[in-house]
């Protein structure tokens, strides 16, 4: 089969597309033909050896996919050969993919394979921001750091669902004007705007419930400053670094705020299986009726993943970047 692989970490040309021997469908696994590859600004800091979780090398990149059942193990029987399945685990940067039964879920015929392998990462990711850390209630502001972006751009269809006032944060106005039509009701352009400024200008003063800051780096500490009371900051990315800010100098500066502060990765909602399973089946519904649907920037062939980590790099994106074998 062919597979992008990575055996080292480093810029674009680390990508390799390469042959290599086809996996073996375990007793306990599924044996998936990749269809559609969704890549994650996770696969980018991988890549450049970033990333908190590192994999051995050689690896293939990635970790959702959608595909069909070619073969199931002895043990597994919730799926059989011919059924189109979302796979939500390594490796998805190649043709074919032997995975644990219980990282395949199949999905509804009204679906196509690029909405299917968008599904996973980033609904699961905003869903439990806004619901499992946050529980936020109707009315509440949200404001969203890349707002654009594969998350951002499923946290604002799922805050739409939830009633929230949203806030988005991008450095385009071309972007801006992509998540307004999605129905966001405000964007900042923070490379031309003043963003503490603008947000309690939107708010009359108050200032957002809930901040969503996969960002953070240098400017971490300015989320105090446009936090209402009560509020809670959720930081889930390192774009540009770990935070720099002491943060319990800045949730202290005025205790009758009562600021919050989380950290949140999907890996925690991972280790509670019934929790995940049902938010996916919650998200899967929702894809079927229309209710969320995957905005695809650009779909690209997988031996030019290069091209995908690129487009990531720049910020060109809005929503996500597709890879097909
Ligand atoms: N904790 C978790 O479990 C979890 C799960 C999924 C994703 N994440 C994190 O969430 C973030 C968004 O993920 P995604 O897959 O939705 O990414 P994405 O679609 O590629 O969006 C990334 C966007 O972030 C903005 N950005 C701001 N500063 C940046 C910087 N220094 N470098 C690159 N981009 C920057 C850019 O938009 P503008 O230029 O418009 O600002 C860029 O387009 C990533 O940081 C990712 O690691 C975390």
């Amino acid at each position: 089969m062919k597979a992008v692989r990575i055996h080292a970490t480093g810029g674009l040309d680390v990508l390799k597309y390469e042959e290599v021997s086809d996996p073996v469908c375990r007793d306990n696994e599924v044996l998936v033909g990749i269809k559609s590859i969704s890549i994650n600004f996770s696969d980018v800091l991988i890549r450049r050896g970033e990333y908190p979780y590192m994999p051995d090398f050689p690896a293939i990149l990635g970790s959702e996919s959608s595909g069909e059942v070619q073969q199931v193990g002895s043990q597994v029987e919730h799926v059989k050969v011919g059924d189109r399945v979302i796979v939500f685990g390594h490796p998805s940067y190649c043709t074919l993919a032997a995975v644990p039964a219980t990282k395949v879920v199949p999905f509804p015929d009204n679906v196509d394979f690029d909405a299917a392998a968008a599904l996973p990462i980033i609904y699961l990711t905003a869903y439990h921001m806004l619901h499992t850390v946050r529980r936020v209630q109707p009315g509440e502001t949200v404001l969203i750091y890349a707002a654009a972006g594969g998350v951002g751009t499923a946290t604002i269809q799922l805050g739409r669902i939830a009633g929230l006032k949203m806030i988005g944060l991008t450095s385009q106005d071309e972007k801006a004007k992509l998540i307004k039509e999605m129905g966001i009701d405000h964007v900042i352009n923070y490379r031309t705007e003043p963003v503490v400024e603008r947000v309690r200008e939107i708010t009359a003063g108050k200032g957002a419930d809930l901040i969503l800051d996969c960002v953070a780096g240098e400017n971490f500490g300015d989320n105090f400053r446009m936090l209402n009371t009560l509020g809670q900051v959720i930081w889930f990315g390192i774009a540009d670094g770990n935070p720099t800010t002491d943060l319990l100098k800045a949730i202290g500066r005025d205790p009758s705020q009562s600021y919050g502060v989380s950290m949140f990765h999907l890996f925690s909602v991972m280790k509670n299986p019934q929790l995940s399973a049902e938010s996916f089946a919650t998200l899967i519904r929702y894809l079927a009726e229309g209710k969320i649907a995957p905005i695809i920037y650009r779909k690209v062939p997988l031996e030019h993943a290069h091209e995908a980590h690129k487009i990531l790099e720049d910020h060109e994106n809005t929503g996500k970047v597709i890879l097909n074998p």
